[in-house]
């Protein structure tokens, strides 16, 4: 697939066929996401694979009841490791360990579009319960629950600013 093509179909896929999806398949994604630049090239992100129905339904509960954690055949917990970051870049080391799982999220949603599934990034939920549910060290902190499978919708490009709105050009 284009880059460019990809890049501008994608979008947050919610509803999901009732089919698994293959550990290659989530393999495949979990090494798309680690493709990501990551600062000083720490890598301060795990990810922690759900597909126990059990927990997948805690997750949603977790997540203010959205039922696409508990339908999704497969929810990819990306967390951010603050601690490791810190060790090199202090307090900045906080806002590194984010970026470097915002920036993996984003690449594996974009290789679950390459891939043909559909895939949301799920950031509305308590953290204290995601910790909880999944029994995460206190180094780690969840920042995305990525809930993938094949799609069974074909969602509307949403609206966006335009680019007037967003950027200022300091250029002569
Ligand atoms: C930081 C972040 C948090 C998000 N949290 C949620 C969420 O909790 N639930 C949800 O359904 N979508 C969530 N989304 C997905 C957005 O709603 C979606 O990206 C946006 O509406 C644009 O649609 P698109 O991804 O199809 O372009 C989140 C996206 C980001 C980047």
């Amino acid at each position: 697939m284009n880059l460019m093509d990809a890049l501008k179909g994608r979008r947050s896929v919610r509803r999901y066929k009732d089919e698994p999806v293959s550990r290659d398949y989530i393999r495949a994604l979990l090494e798309a996401a680690e493709t990501a630049p990551s600062a000083g090239n720490l890598r301060s992100r795990e990810y922690i694979v759900v597909t126990r129905p059990h927990l997948m339904a805690m997750l949603a509960a977790a997540a203010y009841g959205q039922s696409q954690l508990a339908s999704a055949p497969v929810l990819i917990v990306v967390c951010a490791d603050p601690i490791r970051s810190g060790r090199r870049y202090g307090d900045r080391g906080q806002l590194f360990s984010i970026q470097d799982a915002a920036a993996a999220t984003t690449t594996l949603l974009l290789a679950a579009h390459d891939m043909g599934l559909g895939a949301c990034w799920n950031g509305a939920f308590d953290d204290d319960m995601v910790r909880e549910i999944l029994d995460l060290p206190d180094r780690l902190v969840p920042t995305a629950i990525v809930s993938a499978g094949w799609p069974d919708e074909n969602p509307a490009v949403p609206s966006k600013r335009d680019l007037t709105e967003v950027v200022r050009w300091e250029t002569d």
